[in-house]
C-alpha cells in the first residue's frame, strides 16, 4: 500500500490519526488482488501504447465498484476480462488507432478496432492460461474481449459490466484529460462528447449513476462559480 505523508499543516491542532479507520473497513477503499496484481503483471507489456495502462486501471477500479451491486455477476470473469480487454491495441500502430477512435472517424479505420479486439482475445488466452486460470473462465474471458466495442448487445451480466466500466471510465478526469490533447478539445468539449457516450450506451443502471455522478463532480469544477473561487484565491488547487 502507498504511504504518504501527512500535511504539515493541523488547523485543529490536535492528533485525531486514532480515528482513522482501517482502509478495508471504508467501502469502495480497494487495492488489486494477488490474482488480478499476477494478471495486471503479464497484461502491462501489452498496454503501454497510448493511455491504456492507465486506462486500464480506472476502469478496473469502476469494474470493482459496479461488482459491489451487481452480485450476481462473476468477478472471477469481470475482473480479468477489463486488465485484458484492451491488450490488443499493442499489435495496432498507433497513428491507426488515434484514426479508428476520433470523433470524426468514418469508418475507413474500423479494422483497427476489430484487430484489437481479435489481437486482445488472443493475448488474453495467453496471459489468463498462465496465470492459471480455468480453461472454461478463460473461453468466456476471451469471447467478452472478442467484440467488447463493436458488440452492440451484451453476453451477458458479466460482459454488461466489463462494456460499462470500459466507458464509464470516459468521464473520470483521466477519461477527460486524455482526449484533449488527442483531439484538440477543451476540458469541457471532452466531457460533452465522452458523456455522451458514457451514458446513453451503458447497459446497467448503476453505471449510469456512477457515469452522472463523475459528470456532475466535473461540471462544478469547470463552473464559473469554481473558477471565480480559483481566481479568488480560496480554493486550494
Ligand atoms: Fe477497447
Ligand atoms: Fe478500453
Amino acid at each position: 500500500m502507498k504511504t504518504v505523508s501527512r500535511s504539515s499543516i493541523n488547523h485543529l491542532g490536535r492528533d485525531v490519526s486514532h480515528l482513522i479507520p482501517a482502509y478495508d473497513d471504508v467501502p469502495g477503499m480497494i487495492t488489486m488482488g494477488e490474482r488480478d496484481t499476477l494478471i495486471w503483471q503479464l497484461a502491462t507489456p501489452y498496454l503501454q501504447t497510448r493511455d491504456n495502462d492507465a486506462h486500464t486501471l480506472y476502469s478496473y477500479g469502476i469494474a470493482r465498484q459496479l461488482l459491489r451491486h451487481l452480485p450476481d455477476a462473476d468477478e472471477h470473469i469481470v475482473l480479468p476480462a477489463i486488465i485484458c480487454h484492451d491488450t490488443g491495441w499493442s499489435t495496432v500502430d498507433e497513428y491507426d488507432a488515434f484514426q479508428a477512435i476520433a470523433p470524426d472517424r468514418d469508418g475507413s479505420y474500423d479494422w483497427a478496432v476489430f484487430q484489437h479486439e481479435k489481437e486482445g482475445a488472443r493475448i488474453a488466452r495467453e496471459i489468463l492460461s498462465e496465470a492459471g486460470l480455468p480453461p472454461a473462465d478463460v473461453d468466456e474471458i476471451c469471447d467478452i474481449i472478442d467484440g467488447h466495442d463493436t458488440r452492440l448487445t451484451a453476453l451477458s451480466l458479466n460482459d454488461k459490466i466489463v462494456k460499462d466500466s470500459d466507458k464509464v471510465w470516459r468521464v473520470s478526469p483521466h477519461g477527460t484529460d486524455v482526449a484533449m490533447p488527442r483531439f484538440g478539445l477543451t476540458r469541457e468539449e471532452s466531457l460533452r462528447i465522452n458523456g455522451l457516450r458514457a451514458y446513453g450506451n451503458l447497459f446497467t443502471d448503476e453505471a449510469k449513476n456512477m457515469s452522472l455522478a463523475l459528470i456532475a463532480v466535473e461540471c462544478m469544477d469547470m463552473s464559473p462559480q469554481m473558477m471565480e473561487l480559483r481566481e479568488s484565491g480560496r480554493l486550494n488547487d
